[in-house]
């Protein structure tokens, strides 16, 4: 039986969710926060350590202002609503990607909640905000050169927002879309990838302890036999 340490999620869907039970693309943002909650609720139960959640790409600024903006008002809410129910939860956050173009209430909000959970041990929430898989490498690239160092996968992976975070185990993307949509590149090397068909606010805990069951039945092998 595989262990399972980390899953990632590419959570995806929402919009069309949205479209199709309430006219709406933002409504389908809301109604996926839901199932981030309840997608958390399951991986403490299942005694995961990490989850990271694609939640805004570097490329997701191509969407029209009034949904980017959107989004980063929901997120914000969420931070409000919830971060001393996740404190309390033993659950430590972390974000990864940029966030430095973000507004600076936004950031400085960030900032605190991964400050407030840092010792939290339970589980670890990476939270991939303007995230971008070819962007971190190039930005590693760029410090282990200023840094003289040589370029290696010692070197590479100490600067990337993962470092210190085990790779992926298990990649999950729901909204029947089978691409990766420069997601941790590098980290998913030797990850198990689930396609789901569900959009995303209908995945529920369930179809996530089906892919669970399912990935502990393969075979890893790691380039060995
Ligand atoms: C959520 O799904 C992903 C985010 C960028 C928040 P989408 O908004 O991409 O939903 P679809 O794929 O258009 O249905
Ligand atoms: C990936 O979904 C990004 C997130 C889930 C945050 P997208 O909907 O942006 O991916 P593409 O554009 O269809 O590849
Ligand atoms: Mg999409």
């Amino acid at each position: 039986m595989n262990p399972i340490t980390h899953v990632a999620i590419i959570m995806d869907g929402n919009g069309r969710w949205g479209i199709k039970h309430k006219k709406s693309r933002n409504l389908g943002h809301r109604a996926g926060l839901i199932t981030v909650e309840r997608i958390i609720k399951s991986t403490i139960k299942n005694k995961i350590k990490y989850l990271t959640l694609y939640a805004f790409s570097t490329e997701n600024w191509k969407r029209p202002k009034k949904e980017v903006n959107f989004l980063f008002g929901l997120l914000d809410r969420f931070i409000d609503q919830k971060i001393d129910e996740f404190n309390k939860q033993n659950i430590k956050l972390k974000v990864i990607g940029n966030i430095t173009v973000l507004n600076s209430k936004l950031k400085k909000k960030l900032k605190k909640s991964e400050y407030m959970t840092k010792k939290n041990s339970r589980l670890q929430v990476n939270l991939a905000l303007n995230y971008g898989s070819k962007s971190e490498l190039i930005n590693a690239f760029k410090k282990i050169t200023k840094k003289k160092q040589n370029i290696n996968v010692k070197n590479i992976e100490k600067n990337l927002y993962t470092s210190n975070i085990p790779d992926p185990d298990i990649l999950i993307r729901t909204g029947n879309t089978n691409r990766l949509s420069n997601f941790l590149l590098w980290q998913m090397a030797y990850s198990e990838i689930f396609f789901e068909k569900k959009l995303w606010p209908a995945f529920n805990e369930k179809d996530y302890r089906r892919v669970i069951k399912n990935f502990k039945k393969i075979k890893r092998n790691f380039g060995s036999i």
